[in-house]
């Protein structure tokens, strides 16, 4: 008894949190039909001037698209495409990139 009530004062701690990355991938993927012409099919960009977005964090994506349409990190090019985005959009968007075999990699521990 005492251990269910941990576990569920626990989810009730943690729950607010685990909703901040709930993206849907594949809502995300046709979302992302737009974004393909810059940043690659599945997010592998080819050219320099356009980041990679395969495979990187969720929450490091959510954070730049956030950051472009706040103001807080200014890309003219960015700016005009994350105004368009609701918090659902940019939540789905990161959900589908990060979850794209991309070749940004950690490198392995010794
Ligand atoms: C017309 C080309 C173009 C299109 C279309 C485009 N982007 Fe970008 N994107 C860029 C460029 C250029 C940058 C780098 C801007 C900078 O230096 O901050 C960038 C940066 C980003 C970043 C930050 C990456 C990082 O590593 O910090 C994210 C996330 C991103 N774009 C997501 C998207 C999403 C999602 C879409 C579709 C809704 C999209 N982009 C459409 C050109 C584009």
């Amino acid at each position: 008894m005492i251990k269910r009530n941990f576990a569920v004062a626990l989810l009730a701690a943690f729950a607010p949190f685990a909703s901040v990355s709930a993206g849907d991938a594949a809502a995300g993927e046709s979302k992302a039909a737009v974004c393909a012409a810059c940043h690659g099919a599945n997010g592998v960009s080819t050219d320099v001037n356009n980041p990679i977005l395969a495979g990187q964090y969720a929450s490091y994506l959510e954070f730049a698209l956030q950051s472009y349409r706040n103001g807080s990190r200014q890309n003219a090019i960015m700016s005009g495409f994350a105004s368009q985005l609701s918090d659902d959009d940019i939540a789905d968007l990161a959900a589908w990139f990060s979850s794209q075999q991309g070749p940004l990699q950690t490198a392995e521990r010794p």
